[in-house]
Formats: structure tokens, C-alpha cells, sequence
């Protein structure tokens, strides 16, 4: 106690001034670090550079012994993923009352996409296109993870994923690296609230930690942990963005991602993380491996733990995840001169500057209250806000016909409601939602009940299994803590289901992805809806009864089939008050206004797929039927996506009129506005979001065919109009040329503005010197 207290003091009086004034990386705080660092032991420097994780989510509710004894020796820098805000300040308490300088644990936890409350996969919010939500979603998250102990949280994941085949793509914003820039910030914004505010107390916010850095979303053939590789241009240009995007709005931390960059592990490669991510783009915080990653390189053949341990400091790699590399092997690195001490010392001032900057040497225990945590976690406010955001998310893909629309459903007769996901409160959150308290939460045929209690009789039944793997079907809740969706006998079950479908008016199917069929080592081969899901919807088909389906994904599936044969389709990104959102969509509370932010493909041999892709010699248009010899189209798809990026329909509908320019020529510091009217054409109030795309016709590179550039997300009642307008200037217009430099090129660009990537209005400007 007396050490810490020692610390705590001099902490206390160094800290002062930059409490109030915390995200200075001031003389105040080095003066600190380097007083403490001179008092540090070589074992104790490498201390800091080491994480482990818990065995708390996995096995239960004890922090291994093994940290606390890492924790008493000043061998624990951080621990990632414990649940109980009483256990993680014990662990804090022996460290720094044990410890012989008390230097605080840093304690992370995987917060993706909410705490107990959780709002929709990250994929899911990016179709919300609402900034606001995406940031205030992270907020709320951070708020209860704060309350709980946590002090950092490995989010946001801003990897670009252009392949749906990758189940990652469901803990990202999608394939656009504007859009996912925006979301970028607005995540990091959100989860570190007035953290490192200069003129903020620094009382709330968790350090967020954007990840995976870099290339992660580039796996081949879509196989998660599966190589990437890939030009220079392609990286500043598609790849990067969101990451700079994310350090730019302050991110206090960055993860190196498992892949090689450039034929070298991220996490060893000093060109990416110390070159491009500190040299250029001036980030200053913090770098973590990704879990075991100085271990993987082994396998990745680049030699013994140790040598790879020293790359990775090297390379500019601070803290060690899980591997033992840094605290294994440093010393004898340092012996054998491949490693100096000044290495050491750099990436232990990092680490140390970031436990500063969270305020840890003052107080150690800021961040987690019983008290406030039983305030916070899961309350009625942020419910009620989860709930909002995502039925912002759901993307409506069909809805009968324009003259006959099947939702939004009327309250009224009898409904069946049919699918593996009916009855779940584990998976009904998505994956990555460790934290999460499912006892709390309510499943469809609940929601559905609920909402529907005295208006309609509810018929419900499981009706198929997710996949005709037994195991499978097992597997993916294993080690997840999620209860199996119950394997079911098809020919009963169905039989079931065709026999309440019988009775019904309308059949809604709750099908897709159950939690952990997305998220980490997900990878699919086949994109379309799972034989048993497939085969109970043909037969559904027979009864004539109006089907809608609500597509469970954390990725863009293959619909092909649903889109021809079923009446409604909406994609749903799950979420712990997933029920109660859908049930104010379904029957008309709420009015869908998500756009996908993923190209939904007709076929999975597509795959990658996006709307911002460089043209091809031989330009075949999207939606061509016939085949072409000699041409880059497939013997037996039409051609392109079949919902295209940006899309998604509401209850009303919307006309877009001519495009005006308000200048066609613009000089390279000037700039013009591009606008539409915007027209309701519908019968109530609905959101539109407006999409500004552009295309840069001649250039030294070849361009993409479009790429998003600004949105605007317009609610209009019924019958109303206004006009919409896009500023556009140089940094609209900008890229990344042969030599890596940021240039506008003068000369001719298409603007577009519309509904999705695929309708757009266009217009020609000139861009003069
Ligand atoms: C994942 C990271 C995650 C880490 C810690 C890794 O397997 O790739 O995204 O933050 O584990 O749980």
C-alpha cells in the first residue's frame, strides 16, 4: 500500500495539472514516466509490455491465479476480458499494493458493438448510415463497460471487407472506405467521450483501440487469418482510409492485425507501423499485437518466438497479446544485442504514457463502480435508445409490389412466426457480444407475443435446423457461451411448421446466421441460405400464404432465390433488443430507413463484390442478362449485384429530380454544389439517405467507377419535398497517385447523386487549374 501510495502522491502532484488538461502529451507527464522508468528493472519494463487474457469468459467466474501472481511481480501490464467490476479492482488492488512500484493494470475487454445493452453487429450499424447512432451506440457501450471496469476496449474494427465469403465482414462498416471512415470516427469519438479532451475531466470514455492494422478485411478467397497482398496504391487509396480516419479522430491505441503486409506480419512490419502509422499519419498512442500474433509468426515461417518477438519490437510493436514474446525473450534479445534497451524503453514509455493518460496513476480504480454499474449497465435509457438504433439498421430488401406491399403488417388475424432463431436469447445478440447478460434479454416469440397480445393469435415453431450439420450447428455455439439452437428432426419439424403456416395469414421466418455463423474463423463457401432454411421456404412456398423473411446476417448473402420467390425480405444484424425493434418495424411503428452497406451478390462465385471497383477494359453493365463472348461477365449469373451498396427500401417512397450543378466548372481551391430535390412520393413520413457519389474520368491511374463522397440522411412527411445539396471541393476530388501523393488532377468527373450506388442521377464537372 505504502508503494502505491508513494506513486499515487508523486502521481497525484505530476498528474495534476494534466488531469484537468489530460491529453497533453506534456513535460508534466514524461517528467513522470521518466522518474518512474528510471526505477524500473529490466523485468519490470518487459511487465509493461505484457497482456494476457482471462479465463473468464471461457471458464467462468475466477481470474486465474496466474495473474495474480503476474500482477504481484509487475508482470501483468493489462488483462483483457474479465466480467466483474469487484474482481478486476481486486486484481488492480494487488497490483499496485503488491507490486514493488504499484503500477496500475490496464484492464480491456472486447466491447463490439455494446456491454450488456447491445446495439447491432458493427456491420449493422454502418447501414443505419446515422453518425449520430453509430457514435452514441459507442458511447453507451463505453458508459457500461466503463462502470464495469473497463478501461479499454478492442473496437473499433474498421477493416475494409470486400468478400463476403469473410465472416469478419459482420465486425466492420462494410466495403466503403469513406462511409467506413466516418463510422471510424464516429466509433472512436464515441467510446472515448472526454478521455483525452483537453478541456475535458476525463470521467468518461474507454480508450478505444482500432484495429486490425492492417489489411485484416484482405483475405484471400475470403478465408479468415488467410493471406492478404496487395499494391501500395490500393492500400492509401481503399485500404487505409478508415484506419487514418480513426487515429486522426484520436484513437488512444491501434491492434496489428494476424496477415502479412507486403510479405511481413503486420505486427513485425516497420514499414506499416512505425513509417506509415506513426511517421506519416502522427499517431502517438499505443500498439497491441492481436491475440498470440509474435507466436504466429512462426508458423508463418519467419523463425523461433524469440527473433520474432524482437521484429515485433522492433517494427514498433509496444504490448504483446497472449504470446509470452516480449516477457519470454526480450531479455535474451538484449543480451545477444539484437534488441537495445532503448527499444525496450520506447515501447514501455508508450505503454505507461497510455496508462497516464487514462488517469490510472491517480486513481487506479476511476474506471468501474458497483454502483454506477448497477446504475448504467442495461437501463431503461439505453434499451429504449438500443431499440431505436436498431430499427434504424434493418435493411428492407423487398416488399411485395409497389401496388401491393405485404409490410408494414396490420395487427390483426393470425401470424406464424417460423425459424431457428424464434427462440433464442443467447444468439439473438450476434456474434462478439461476450459480455453480454442474455437472461435479460427477450426472443422473437417474446417480442412477438408482447407486442401482439389482445390484436392477433401468434403461431410459432422452430420449423428447420440452421444447417444440416449436426455438429456445425453445435460447434458454433461452443466456447461462445451460446445455447445451441436444438437440432431438430426435419421431416416432424417441418411438417410443423407447414401446419401452422396452414392456419395463418401471413408467415414471418426468422432464418439466416445464428450469433458465432459470423464474426471470427466464420468463412463461408456458399452465401445462399442454408439447405434446411432453403428447403422448409420452397415448402412454405406451396401453402400460398404471404411470406416475409427476416435474413439474420453478419455479411451480404445470396438471396437469388428468396428475391423471386418470396413476398418481403429485410435483413436484420441482430442485437440484445433485436425483438422488440422488429416488431415496431414489422407492424408499422417505425418506417425501415437502413441501406446496405455491403453489395448483396447473386451468386457467391462473385465474391469480392463492390460497387467501387476500377473498370475493366471491356465495361459489361451491371444487370446484364445475356451472355457476352470475349467480355468480363459469368457464363451464368447476371451480371453484378443483386441489391446493390446503398440500397434499401421504407414504407413510402421517394423521387429524385434533375441533378443541378451549380457550376460545371470549378477551380482546384474553389468549389460547387451539387443538388436534387427530394420528393415523398408516399403516404407517411419515412428517411431517405441520399448518396453522393463521384468518378474521376481521365486520370494517371485508373479510378474506381464510382465512389461514395458525402450522404445525407433526409426525412421528408408524406408529400413533402427539399431540395438536398452536397458541398463538393478538392478533398472530394482527391486520391493517391503512382508516387503515393495526395493529388487532385484536373479534368473531367462525373457527379451522381441518388438513392444507392446502382440509380444515380449524373451530371459533368470540369475541374480546372
Ligand atoms: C481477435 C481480435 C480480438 C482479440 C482479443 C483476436 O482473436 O482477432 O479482434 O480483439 O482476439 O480477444
Amino acid at each position: 500500500m505504502k508503494k502505491f501510495f508513494t506513486l499515487c502522491i508523486l502521481g497525484c502532484l505530476l498528474v495534476g495539472t494534466a488531469m484537468a488538461n489530460n491529453d497533453v502529451y506534456s513535460d508534466e507527464m514524461n517528467r513522470f514516466i521518466t522518474d518512474l522508468m528510471s526505477r524500473m528493472t529490466l523485468e519490470e519494463k518487459l511487465g509493461q509490455l505484457n497482456q494476457q487474457p482471462s479465463d473468464e469468459i471461457a471458464t467462468g467466474p475466477v481470474v486465474g491465479s496466474n495473474a495474480s501472481k503476474l500482477a504481484a511481480e509487475g508482470k501483468l501490464s493489462s488483462i483483457f476480458n474479465i466480467m466483474d467490476v469487484e474482481k478486476i479492482q481486486g486484481l488492480q488492488k494487488i497490483a499496485v499494493e503488491k507490486s514493488r512500484l504499484g503500477i496500475p493494470i490496464l484492464f480491456g475487454m472486447d466491447v463490439i458493438h455494446g456491454y450488456h445493452t447491445i446495439f447491432p453487429l458493427p456491420l449493422g450499424l454502418s447501414c443505419t448510415w446515422d453518425m449520430e447512432a453509430v457514435r452514441e451506440a459507442a458511447r453507451i457501450a463505453a458508459a457500461e463497460a466503463r462502470a464495469n471496469g473497463v478501461a479499454w476496449t478492442f473496437s473499433p474494427m474498421v477493416d475494409i471487407a470486400l468478400d463476403s465469403r469473410w465472416g469478419r465482414m459482420a465486425e466492420g462498416a462494410g466495403e466503403d472506405p469513406y462511409l467506413g471512415s466516418r463510422v471510424a470516427e464516429a466509433m472512436v469519438k464515441g467510446y472515448q467521450g472526454d478521455l483525452f479532451d483537453p478541456n475535458g475531466k476525463g470521467d468518461t470514455g474507454i480508450m478505444a483501440c482500432v484495429k486490425h492494422f492492417a489489411l485484416y478485411g484482405a483475405a484471400e478467397a475470403g478465408l479468415d487469418y488467410n493471406t492478404a497482398d496487395m499494391s501500395h496504391l490500393r492500400m492509401y487509396n481503399q485500404y487505409f482510409p478508415p484506419y487514418k480516419a480513426a487515429v486522426e479522430a484520436g484513437a488512444g491505441s491501434v491492434m496489428s492485425s494476424f496477415n502479412i503486409v507486403d510479405g511481413i506480419p503486420a505486427t513485425a512490419n516497420k514499414w506499416l507501423l512505425t513509417d506509415v502509422l506513426r511517421k506519416q499519419w502522427g499517431f502517438r498512442g499505443m500498439i497491441v499485437t492481436d491475440y498470440a500474433s509474435i507466436a504466429e509468426m512462426t508458423s508463418h515461417g519467419l523463425g523461433t518466438l524469440k527473433d520474432n518477438a524482437a521484429r515485433a519490437l522492433l517494427a514498433g510493436t509496444d504490448m504483446d497479446m497472449c504470446a509470452n514474446g516480449f516477457i519470454g525473450t526480450l531479455k535474451q534479445s538484449l543480451d545477444e544485442s539484437k534488441v537495445t534497451m532503448e527499444d525496450i524503453d520506447r515501447a514501455c514509455r508508450r505503454v505507461l504514457e497510455a496508462k497516464y493518460r487514462l488517469g490510472l496513476f491517480k486513481d487506479p480504480y476511476r474506471f468501474g463502480s458497483k454502483k454506477e454499474a448497477n446504475r448504467v449497465t442495461y437501463c431503461k435509457e439505453h434499451r429504449e435508445t438500443a431499440r431505436r438504433i436498431t430499427a434504424e439498421s434493418f435493411v428492407l430488401l423487398k416488399n411485395g409490389t409497389s401496388d401491393h406491399p405485404i409490410l408494414p403488417l396490420e395487427m390483426k388475424g393470425t401470424i406464424a412466426l417460423i425459424g431457428p432463431m424464434i427462440d433464442t436469447r443467447t444468439d439473438i445478440t450476434g456474434s462478439w457480444s461476450m459480455p453480454q447478460d442474455a437472461t435479460k434479454y427477450t426472443t422473437l416469440r417474446e417480442g412477438f407475443q408482447n407486442a401482439l397480445k389482445g390484436k392477433a393469435t401468434l403461431l410459432c415453431t422452430q420449423g428447420c435446423n440452421l444447417i444440416d450439420n449436426p455438429h456445425t450447428q453445435q460447434a458454433v455455439a461452443k466456447g461462445h457461451n451460446c445455447e445451441p439452437i436444438p437440432f431438430v428432426d426435419c421431416d416432424k419439424a417441418m411438417k410443423e411448421a407447414l401446419d401452422i403456416a396452414g392456419r395463418s395469414d401471413v408467415v414471418v421466418c426468422a432464418m439466416g446466421e445464428c450469433a458465432w455463423m459470423n464474426g471470427e474463423g466464420t468463412s463461408r463457401t456458399n452465401l445462399e441460405l442454408y439447405q434446411p432454411q432453403r428447403r422448409l421456404l420452397e415448402a412454405l412456398k406451396q401453402t400460398g400464404k404471404p411470406i416475409v423473411l427476416l435474413n439474420f446476417a453478419g455479411r451480404g448473402t445470396v438471396l437469388t432465390w428468396e428475391s423471386e420467390h418470396l413476398d418481403a425480405i429485410m435483413n436484420v444484424w441482430y442485437g440484445s433488443e433485436c425483438a422488440d425493434a422488429l416488431c415496431d418495424v414489422l407492424f408499422g411503428k417505425v418506417s425501415p430507413s437502413g441501406r446496405l452497406t455491403v453489395s448483396m451478390p447473386r451468386a457467391t462465385g462473385q465474391e469480392p463484390l463492390y460497387y467501387n471497383h476500377l473498370p475493366t477494359g471491356r465495361p459489361v453493365a451491371d444487370g446484364t442478362k445475356d451472355y457476352r463472348v470475349w467480355s468480363p461477365n459469368y457464363l451464368d449469373a447476371v451480371q453484378g449485384p443483386l441489391y446493390p451498396f446503398g440500397y434499401g427500401l421504407t414504407y413510402s417512397s421517394f423521387s429524385y429530380g434533375d441533378l443541378k450543378l451549380s457550376n460545371t466548372t470549378m477551380k482546384s481551391d474553389g468549389s460547387i454544389t451539387a443538388s436534387i430535390t427530394l420528393t415523398n412520393t408516399g403516404n407517411r413520413e419515412s428517411t431517405e439517405v441520399v448518396q453522393l457519389y463521384i468518378h474521376d474520368l481521365i486520370a494517371s491511374i485508373s479510378r474506381p467507377v464510382k465512389e461514395l463522397k458525402d450522404f445525407q440522411r433526409v426525412t421528408l412527411k408524406a408529400g413533402e419535398s427539399r431540395n438536398v445539396e452536397f458541398h463538393i471541393t478538392a478533398d472530394k476530388l482527391k486520391f493517391y497517385d503512382y508516387n503515393l501523393n495526395y493529388v487532385l488532377e484536373p479534368g473531367e468527373f462525373e457527379i451522381m447523386i441518388g438513392p444507392n450506388s446502382r440509380d444515380v442521377k449524373v451530371g459533368k464537372l470540369k475541374v480546372e487549374n
